[in-house]
């Protein structure tokens, strides 16, 4: 697949700044034009939302993040970039002059996607020199966590530029949709526009309030919908007959005259004033940036309850941490110096790891040295084929020990010293260090054995495997043996 390094996003309001959170926290530079004097806040405050969620959301290695710059002009945002996506305001004049200019400074081979939420992209295309790299990418609110990205092409986009966009978005950790057909609204917003206008009708007529009609959706249906939309659960509902029973007898109540779907309620100041005051007494004190966190957590689970049925959304989770796992374990770490302590990994300590007293909570520390010992483990030849045929090592035993506290955003690593290795286990020493100061934050001792996962027991490693760890043994002999090696946890008073 081609490699998008920077891209370049034109407009960094709601949805721009969810994609440049999305595409910086998956290592790629972004490039964002927007002339709001506040960008670079906005960005600011959506990036920290999209990291919170992320280290939430999964225990993967995330990418490296990306670097996110704010620039004012849109041939700034295209000129270096591997792939542009506008999330300008919903005006069809102002998309389509500022696409061309985009269409005119970015290299021609380049894919250029819009966010629209409906408009078509064969309009949005007009004006462009190379209409064929042109396709709508429709993502929903947050971008960086909700997985969907409706794809639409118009009469002049290339199948080519369909899918190198969705095989973008789907390295984003995405849930591509292709369209069949364009239409305005594509598939999603024009339910949610039903879904709407039924509910403006309901305020309107005094039937339920904003409250009344969110509580009729997230205590009943909505719950449905987040994993099996309509068509599944309605075929449920059908009993053994399935669909057919279903239509037989709820298909003739669609001819009553229960939807107002083809009107809309005038949006006079009376309406108007009756939905905001009903939101506003739903929502009470809560803050939006407080609204906005409460959404992600819940949306974070859902999703991780759905990866652990390996169904709908969780699907897509659980494909994009296999990615996240399998880059990272995709080739050897750098020749590093045996003699010395190996620093195999760093990481940053992100907002979700930290408990209700502020210190990275203790699974944390478990996941750090965890990945410092799968770098190990490359470094000695255990690789993908190998863990593929079942074999590999499992930790046993560990005794962490806890120096100093550890604050969300501190920069840290970890070395790890290897104190011993037979055919079947290794004794490492890992110490976590803060990096600005070089502060010793904790300790963890573990054994590892190795297994044959296949056959349920324990077995020699390959024979390779043991002579590099036997090299690595001896090239560290002359390390000072750790204080805290081999300590027993006890009341009696501590040495040393
Ligand atoms: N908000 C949503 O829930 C949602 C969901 C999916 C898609 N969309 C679509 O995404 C697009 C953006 O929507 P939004 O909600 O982020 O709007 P927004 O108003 O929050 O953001 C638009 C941004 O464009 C910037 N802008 C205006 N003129 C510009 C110019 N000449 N050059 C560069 N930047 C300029 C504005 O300063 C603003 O930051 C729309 O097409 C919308 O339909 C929105």
């Amino acid at each position: 697949m081609e490699r998008v390094r920077t891209v370049g996003l034109l407009g960094g309001g709601v949805i721009g700044a969810g994609w440049a959170a999305r595409c910086a926290l998956n290592g790629r530079d972004v490039v964002v034009c927007d002339p709001d004097p506040e960008a670079e806040r906005k960005i600011g405050e959506v990036l920290e939302n999209a990291r919170r969620a992320l280290s939430r959301l999964t225990l993967a290695p995330l990418r490296p993040a990306g670097r996110i710059r704010i620039v004012r002009e849109i041939e700034a945002a295209a000129e270096g970039a591997d792939f542009i996506q506008e999330s300008l305001p919903e005006q069809e004049a102002l998309k389509t002059a500022l696409l061309a200019r985009a269409d005119r400074a970015a290299r021609p081979e380049i894919v250029i996607a819009s966010s629209t939420s409906g408009l078509l992209p064969s309009r949005l295309q007009a004006a462009m020199a190379h209409p064929e790299r042109f396709v709508v990418g429709h993502p929903f609110n947050p971008v960086y966590l909700m997985p969907l990205v409706e794809i639409c092409g118009g009469a002049r986009t290339s199948e080519a530029t369909t899918d190198r966009a969705a095989a973008f978005y789907r390295s984003l950790g995405m849930h591509p949709l292709r369209l069949r057909k364009e239409i305005d609204g594509f598939i999603a917003d024009r339910l949610m526009e039903a879904l709407w206008r039924e509910s403006l009708w309901l305020v309107h007529d005094d039937v339920a309030t904003a409250a009344e009609i969110d509580d009729a959706i997230r205590f009943g249906p909505g719950l449905r919908w987040a994993f099996m939309g309509t068509f599944l659960i309605y075929r449920i509902a059908g009993g053994e007959a399935g669909m057919r029973h279903f239509m037989a007898q709820f298909g003739p109540a669609l001819k009553w005259p229960w939807t107002k779907l083809m009107e809309v309620p005038e949006l006079d100041d009376a309406l108007l004033g009756k939905i905001v005051e009903q939101s506003d007494a739903q929502a009470g004190s809560a803050s939006i940036r407080g609204l906005e966190r409460l959404r992600d957590d819940c949306l974070v689970a859902i999703l991780q309850g759905l990866r652990a049925q390996d169904f709908a959304g969780g699907s897509v989770l659980k494909a994009y941490e296999e990615a996240l796992y399998a880059e990272a374990s995709g080739g050897r770490p750098a020749a590093p110096d045996l003699a010395q302590p190996l620093r195999l990994h760093e990481t940053r300590v992100e907002p979700g790891w930290i408990d209700y007293n502020g210190h990275m909570t203790e699974s944390r520390y478990l996941q750090v040295v965890g990945y410092a010992t799968d770098a190990l483990f490359r470094l000695v030849g255990v690789d993908a084929a190998y863990q593929a045929a079942g074999l590999g090592y499992y930790t046993v035993e560990t005794h962490l020990v806890h120096r100093r506290e550890v604050a969300v955003g501190e920069a840290i690593h970890v070395t790890t010293q290897v104190l011993g290795a037979d055919e079947k286990r290794i004794h490492l020493f890992h110490s976590l260090w803060r990096t600005e100061d070089g502060t010793l934050l904790a300790t963890a001792e573990q054994m590892q054995l190795h297994v044959d996962a296949k056959a349920s027991r324990a077995c020699p490693a390959r024979a390779d495997i043991q002579a590099a760890l036997a090299r690595l043994v001896a090239a560290q002999h002359h390390l000072p043996r750790p204080r805290e090696a081999g300590r027993k946890i006890a009341l009696a008073p501590l040495a040393g």
